[in-house]
């Protein structure tokens, strides 16, 4: 075989002439691949994250995560991926008010940021629905307008690919593939997925001039809680208290969004959607769970104005009578949360059946 064959060969093109040697070769692990991986910690970031007891981390598993991350054939026509969604060039979003998921389905929610969810307590998802991220991978790939799959059919499809049967064996000691497994490796790969070392950080760790003039107002003001009051729910170095809070977003609709209430069914929880992150915030618009606002400058004016009143408005929600200097400052503030840590490259190549073509993405 030439050498441009074999490079060829080695991204995943002309597979099947390749075939001999991807079906013969065992897949490499680099050394050290299997043992207890300790994540990186940006700037900021002040824990590490926990780590379910039965999901320890290893460098093989968050590979093959990243790997079924953007693999479109876990979705029942090939089309769709978990990345489809929350890509890495949108801060893990999809840039889209609501989603679009196969054969062009359109859902009632803005896709949320993956980014720090590692950090999530008390659920995710909007509404909390999923205990963990182990118990919420799995959910869209038999979501019907997400990947329109079902669990058996997207676990017989990775059966069939000799590469990820290697990787399953060797990580979970079993080559018979399972979808607790297959959460089990995305939600490695998304505790991986950390962002910090913004201007803000290096703020707070001591350099002073890592954040402008208006942005050092808007960072007072934000903690201010006879001001802007936003602390009072985006707490912490992830800027967010892992609670539900109602702020009237959607109660204005005919058939309002009843968020929390949904999984609790209880009176207080009506409207009540999950607090953020406002890390890598410029990425991820548009904003709110249904992706209402396109600019930061309209999120303000949101709260300035008192949120939407309802019935079971949050106590912390009031006019807040900022003056348009504050707002801008408030909006300054919120851009130097841009972060590092998160930003990954999608696999060059995917692991391939014996016969089928490149699922490059
Ligand atoms: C068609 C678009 C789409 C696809 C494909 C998709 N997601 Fe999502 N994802 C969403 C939307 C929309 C939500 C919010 C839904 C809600 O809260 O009810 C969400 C929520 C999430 C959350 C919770 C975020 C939070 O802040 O609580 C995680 C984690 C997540 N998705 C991971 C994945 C993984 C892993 C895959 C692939 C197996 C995937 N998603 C595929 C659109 C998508
Ligand atoms: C009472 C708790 C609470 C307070 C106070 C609060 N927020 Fe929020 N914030 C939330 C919740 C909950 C959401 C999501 C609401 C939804 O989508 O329905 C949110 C969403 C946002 C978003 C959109 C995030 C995204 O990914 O879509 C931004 C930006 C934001 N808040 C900024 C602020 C600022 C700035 C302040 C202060 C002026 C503030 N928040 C005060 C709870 C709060």
């Amino acid at each position: 075989m030439s050498k441009t064959f074999k490079a060829m060969c080695l991204v995943g093109l002309l597979t099947a002439a390749c075939q001999p040697q991807t079906t013969e070769q065992a897949t490499q692990f680099p050394p050290g691949a299997h043992d207890p991986m300790e994540i990186d910690l940006p700037l900021g970031i002040e824990a590490a994250p926990p780590i379910p007891d039965d999901n320890p981390m290893t460098a093989a598993k968050v590979e093959l995560g990243k790997q079924l991350f953007f693999d479109p054939r876990l979705s029942s026509d090939g089309t769709v991926s978990c990345a489809t969604c929350h890509n890495p060039v949108l801060g893990f979003t999809d840039g889209r008010p609501v989603s679009m998921g196969v054969v062009g389905q359109e859902g009632g929610r803005s896709a949320p940021t993956v980014i720090n969810l590692a950090y999530a307590q008390l659920g995710v998802f909007w509404d909390g629905r999923a205990k963990d991220l182990e118990e919420q991978a799995v959910g869209p790939i038999a979501n019907p307008i997400e990947m329109g799959n079902t669990h058996r059919a997207a676990v017989a499809t990775l059966n069939g690919i000799r590469g990820y049967r290697e990787q399953f064996e060797a990580i979970f000691g079993s080559a018979d593939i399972t979808i607790d497994n297959v959460g089990k490796a995305l939600a490695a790969f998304e505790r991986t997925i950390i962002s910090g070392n913004s201007a803000w950080d290096r703020f707070t760790a001591g350099d002073q001039s890592a954040l402008s003039e208006s942005a050092q107002r808007g960072w007072t003001l934000f903690q201010d809680r006879e001001k802007a009051n936003c602390i009072a729910c985006h707490a912490g170095f992830n800027l967010t208290d892992n609670g539900y809070h109602n702020l009237g977003v959607g109660m204005d609709e005919e058939v309002p969004d009843q968020g929390r209430y949904i999984v609790t069914q209880a009176e207080e929880d009506r409207g009540r959607f999950k607090t953020p992150t406002l890390r890598d915030i410029l990425y991820t618009r548009p904003y709110m769970h249904d992706g209402r606002f396109w600019t930061l400058a309209e999120v303000v004016d949101f709260y300035n104005d008192g949120g939407f009143r309802n019935p079971t408005l949050d106590q912390e929600i009031k006019p807040l009578r900022l003056t348009d200097q504050e707002k801008a400052d408030l909006v300054e503030f919120m851009r130097a949360l841009d972060g590092e840590g998160w930003q990954v490259q999608p696999p060059t190549t995917l692991p391939q059946a014996a016969s089928t073509a490149a699922g490059l993405q």
